[in-house]
């Protein structure tokens, strides 16, 4: 017989090369707290181990195709139908839901300083602040632009969104997601996406906190498609970090809360619903660090379309028109030669959002500062302010870089409407669109 020398192997495991993640976009994951809970080879074995229950949760309908069906396989110390009970109405506060025509105003570029944080207890729960919505959330399209402000984490209350996905981008200060999948801990400049249906609660591990929320009512976020850029660069799927599992066993009374056709309602349980001892599949909450974001620009002339900003998109039926884009304009060497390198003036038929997260946005001088919003909706022009207009103008064509600076777009195809609250804000600028006042004429037909 012959005996084949087989050469030592080393091996290293990925596993906690970020503690508590999994990395990867959409993969069909598995995780257990305890070891055996997750099944082998099947989904619903006739007894579970631990005295489980199995539990499927499907974000995609049965039937969707392959790359876009989501589904998850929970084993929870109670199953679901146990964590409802009688539900009665609450205060929704200022969470609007599309369709939401509450206040009509007048057509117009809009801006808005940031949001202050009050000294008032805010959870997550009573701390959103609706500032668009766009859309319709029983026809599962469009989406609703937040801003949150949280000065109290929630205790024995858990909150779950069946009206749409929850996309988090942290502006100021860190928040702590105890989800029913994991926890996930992130902080200004992370962003966290909790898919439709999945419990969690929100906690401040380091004072207040504000950012910015867009409520997805359509399909999930998915990574935007490269085209000609290859395999590499935009946001990598590898960057993108899902919790593992971990549950907690607490048989005290816990609120449930759950945003339901627009409305919130309650009800009180016997124990946390945050039980999930094992899970595996691809629907699940993960967070991605907007800083890890590899830009793609111009290296000859010509400012591109914001597109090749896309950190992820939510498609809707029509290719290539999305429900929403999140676009960023991360850190960035500017170049190109012989351009007018801030970005155009233009008029779009998709409506934009676009926040602010730290450091200044290059296509304004004043008056757009972090926690701030500003609002270009539906073929509404927009540009450079002057003095941006004209800095750039004259400015000597040097390789330079545009640094300590994030700011970030919820672009739909949906015209956005103002809520009341926004509307009658006090940090709404009268005089926003006088930034383009001093455009005056130039033209001069002698001077070619
Ligand atoms: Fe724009």
């Amino acid at each position: 017989m012959n005996r084949i020398d087989i050469p030592a192997i080393n091996s290293a495991t990925s596993v906690g090369v970020t503690p508590g993640y999994m990395s990867g976009f959409g993969n069909s994951f598995e995780t257990e707290a305890l070891p055996g809970a997750l099944p082998i080879g099947r989904n619903s074995p006739q007894r579970c181990a631990y005295g489980l229950y199995a539990e499927q949760i499907s974000g995609s309908p049965f039937t969707a195709p392959r790359d876009a069906n989501e589904r998850s396989w929970l084993y929870r110390i109670r199953p679901s139908v146990r964590h409802s009970g009688r539900f009665a109405k609450r205060d929704t506060g200022l969470w609007r839901t599309a369709p939401c025509h509450e206040h009509e105003i007048a057509l117009g570029q809009l801006r808005w300083d940031p949001q202050p944080i009050p000294n008032d207890p805010l959870t997550f729960v009573t701390g959103v602040r609706t500032i668009t919505t766009a859309g319709d959330a029983g026809t599962q399209t469009g989406m609703a632009a937040h801003v949150y402000v949280i000065t109290r984490s929630m205790v024995d209350q858990t909150f779950y969104n069946a009206d749409g996905e929850l996309l988090f981008v942290l502006q100021q200060g860190a928040l702590r997601f105890v989800t029913e999948f994991g926890v996930i801990t992130a902080e200004p400049a992370e962003i966290v996406v909790i898919p439709r249906g999945v419990k969690f609660r929100v906690e401040l591990p380091s004072g207040p906190a504000r950012g910015y929320l867009c409520e997805n009512y359509g399909g999930a976020f998915r990574l935007p498609e490269r085209g000609p850029i290859g395999a590499n660069c935009l946001a990598n799927a590898r960057d993108f970090l899902t919790p593992v599992a971990a549950y907690e066993e607490k048989d005290s009374p816990t609120e449930l809360v759950v945003k339901w056709g627009g409305a919130l309602w309650t009800t009180t349980l016997g124990h946390s619903p945050l039980d999930v001892v094992a899970w595996h599949g691809n629907y699940a909450p993960y967070k991605y660090d907007l800083r890890r974001f590899a830009a793609v620009g111009s290296i000859s002339f010509d400012h591109p379309d914001p597109s090749i900003f896309s950190v992820l998109s939510a498609p809707s039926e029509t290719p290539g028109t999305a429900n929403i884009d999140l676009v960023i304009f991360p850190e960035r060497w500017a170049v190109a030669e012989n351009t007018f390198r801030p970005p155009w003036y233009h008029m779009n038929v998709m409506s934009e959002f676009m926040g602010l997260i730290y450091g200044a946005y290059e296509a304004r001088t004043t008056g757009f500062t972090p926690g701030g919003i500003s609002l270009h909706n539906c073929m509404l022009p927009h540009g450079p302010d002057h003095e941006a207009f004209a800095a750039a103008s004259n400015a000597e064509l040097k390789p330079v870089k545009l640094a300590g600076t994030l700011a970030f777009m919820f672009e739909t195809r949906f015209p956005q409407k103002v809520t009341a609250y926004a509307a009658t804000a006090p940090t709404l600028q009268p005089d926003y669109a006088d930034c383009w006042k001093g455009l005056t004429k130039r033209f001069d037909p002698t001077k070619p």
